[in-house]
């Protein structure tokens, strides 16, 4: 018994490894297909914008401006938390970060002027106004605690920044999904505008909170035997 436990073990450890692993890169797939897909408002007459959000009354000049920039930091989250910073990789991680967080901070508050003008009222508004100023925050504090050398807390908010910032992506997924849970096309948007980020930052939250916080992003060295 107690060897088919002591077996169990690591092949657990390793199918949750590998299973982060999948997780991982399918999360990042997706992100770089909507930022991608999201780079289009650079284009002349915005192909593709939905009809409800070019009607925000606030969409000129501040959909692009908010678009692109969150577009930038949802491509360059992902290859943030791929490896940890060692050696040579630590000037990457510093240019990339900083380019991360100003795009983050600068597509914060044009979210919010959108927010604003949300063609489906004053639920989304306080959805994505809420989401806005804690993205903003939230960004805010890890760019202090890095300059600040307190690189322990500055992951957690890095992390709990790109929960947020993966909510351009929930949002996404959840919106063919709205219509068959039975909502109207406008109350599945207000649902959303709360539900695409809220259980994204619950997530982050336990994930940190749990003993072994941190060793999927590191998964390299736990799954490799020392020396
Ligand atoms: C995390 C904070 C974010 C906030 C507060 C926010 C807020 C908003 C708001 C209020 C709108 C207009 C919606 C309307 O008029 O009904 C919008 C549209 C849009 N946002 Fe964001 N957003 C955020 C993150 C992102 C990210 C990370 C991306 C990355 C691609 C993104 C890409 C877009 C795009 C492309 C649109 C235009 C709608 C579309 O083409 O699907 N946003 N956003």
């Amino acid at each position: 018994m107690e060897t088919v436990a002591k077996l169990a073990g690591p092949r657990l450890a390793g199918a949750k490894v590998v299973g982060a692993k999948l997780a991982s890169a399918l999360a990042a797939i997706l992100a770089v297909a909507v930022a991608l897909f999201s780079m289009r408002y650079l284009l002349p007459g915005w192909p593709a914008a939905p009809a409800m959000v070019a009607q925000n009354p606030f969409a000129w000049p501040w959909l692009p401006i908010h678009a692109v920039l969150a577009a930038v930091a949802l491509l360059l989250g992902p290859f943030q938390f791929w490896r940890t910073p060692k050696g040579g990789r630590r000037g990457w991680h510093k240019v990339s970060g900083r380019l991360y967080v100003v795009a983050c901070l600068l597509a914060a508050p044009s979210g919010l002027i959108l927010a604003f003008g949300a063609t489906t009222g004053p639920v989304s508004t306080a959805g994505f106004g809420t989401l806005a100023v804690v993205w903003f925050a939230v960004n805010a504090l890890g760019w202090r605690t890095a300059v600040a050398g307190r690189f322990a807390e500055h992951r957690g908010w890095m992390i709990r920044s790109y929960a947020l910032t993966f909510g351009a992506v929930m949002l996404r997924l959840y919106l063919p999904i709205a219509p068959l849970a039975g909502f109207s096309f406008e109350d599945g948007y207000r649902v959303i505008s709360f539900a695409a980020w809220v259980p994204n930052l619950i997530l982050a939250e336990i994930f940190l909170r749990s003993g072994p916080a941190g060793r999927v992003m590191t998964w390299r060295r736990v799954s490799q035997p020392a020396g």
